[in-house]
């Protein structure tokens, strides 16, 4: 049996910067009100007219972690894209990764796992390499919200919030087993699945039947977010999936060299921090630059903290998530 570490990270933010000051001068909204509940400063749109889109942020944060890892996109066996904001309705955005890359005939699949997608495919990829059936796995989360939020005063409790980025990881296969990622757990509530949604178009309610109706008061088409009921599932969750990595692995708090958690608000971070008595040398934060880009938020803050220097040889690292879905997730690794 095979452990899996990551070799090779990389991300790809939009150059275009949007601040809370340019939020101001489109709805009713403050830069006090975001950095307040969010700790939010800017984030990352793709200019409208740019090439920027999933699959080609995914593709340059790729083309960078392969570079990295020092293998060729050819050697990958296979591709697992991370998104809620694929390219296209179907097929999913990991085809055109695998397209853009070269990469010949490698499976390519989707995981539709939103702001946990990440840890999601991550623990997949993870298990497909346990097993044997692969060696080498390219691991992308990207997310385009830009283009679909609705950047009226009605949007504005999450229309702030979301940015646009990729991150990618490529994993091989280790010998060791006390390398890599040691363990993973993934959870999901389906009772919740509306709380924090996109429920249209839909297979219900297809595309025609909304642009016929043409109903300038119809939102179905926005993200929907229950605010304050997701942010007391999500410090309850995070807590909870954090707690169960360390038991796994058999770490005390104070062993984390590096916790990244999805970057959903700055407040659930610094619960979680306090909670588990971690300083703030052990836990990474970017929301204040990029906002919350669901799938790609792990990958991302990973990417940096890795280039910063944070993460070494041997470092305990803990990453952990949790949104839509509900779904949440952790995976524990030494570096
Ligand atoms: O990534 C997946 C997981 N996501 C999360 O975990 C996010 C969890 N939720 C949150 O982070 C927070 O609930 C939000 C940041 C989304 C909202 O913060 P909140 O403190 O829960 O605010 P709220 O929704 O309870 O709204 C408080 C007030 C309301 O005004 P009234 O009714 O008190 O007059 C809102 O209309 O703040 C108002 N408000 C805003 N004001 C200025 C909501 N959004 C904004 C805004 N600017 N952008």
């Amino acid at each position: 049996m095979y452990n899996s570490k990551i070799i090779g990270l990389g991300k790809y933010l939009p150059s275009n910067v949007v601040t809370n000051s340019d939020l101001e001068k489109i709805m009713d909204t403050s830069d006090v009100w975001i950095q307040e509940r969010t700790g939010i400063k800017e984030r990352r749109h793709i200019k409208k007219g740019s090439d920027d889109s999933t699959s080609s942020m995914g593709v340059k944060a790729s083309k960078i972690a392969l570079e990295r890892s020092g293998i060729d996109a050819k050697e990958i066996d296979l591709i697992l894209f991370a998104t809620l904001s694929p390219d296209y309705y179907f097929p999913g955005s990991g085809v055109l990764v695998q397209d853009e890359l070269g990469i010949p005939d490698c499976p390519a699949m989707d995981i539709r796992m939103q702001c946990s997608g990440f840890v999601y495919a991550l623990a997949t990829a993870d298990q497909f390499i346990k097993t044997g059936m692969y060696k080498n796995i390219l691991v992308i989360g990207s997310e385009y919200h830009s283009g679909g939020l609705d950047m009226t005063t009605r949007g504005r409790n999450i229309s702030v919030i979301f940015g646009d980025g990729a991150g990618a990881v490529v994993i091989t296969r280790t010998k060791k087993n006390d390398e890599g990622i040691l363990h993973s757990q993934l959870h999901s509530e389906g009772k919740y699945a509306k709380e924090l949604s996109l429920i249209g178009p839909n297979t219900g309610r297809w595309v025609p039947e909304i642009i016929n109706k043409n109903d300038p008061n119809d939102v179905s088409y926005f993200p929907y977010m229950n605010g304050q009921f997701v942010f007391k599932n999500a410090v309850i969750r995070f807590s909870e999936v954090i707690m169960k990595g360390l038991e796994k692995a058999k770490w005390k708090p104070s062993d984390i060299d590096m916790l990244i958690p999805h970057q959903a608000n700055l407040r659930i971070s610094q619960f979680v921090q306090k909670k588990f008595g971690l300083s703030d040398n052990q836990v990474y934060n970017n929301i204040q630059r990029y906002g919350n880009t669901t799938a790609a938020s792990i990958p991302i803050a990973l990417t940096e903290a890795w280039e910063e220097g944070k993460i070494n040889n041997g470092s305990k690292v803990i990453l952990a998530a949790f949104g839509s879905g509900f779904t949440w997730g952790s995976i524990t690794m030494k570096w």
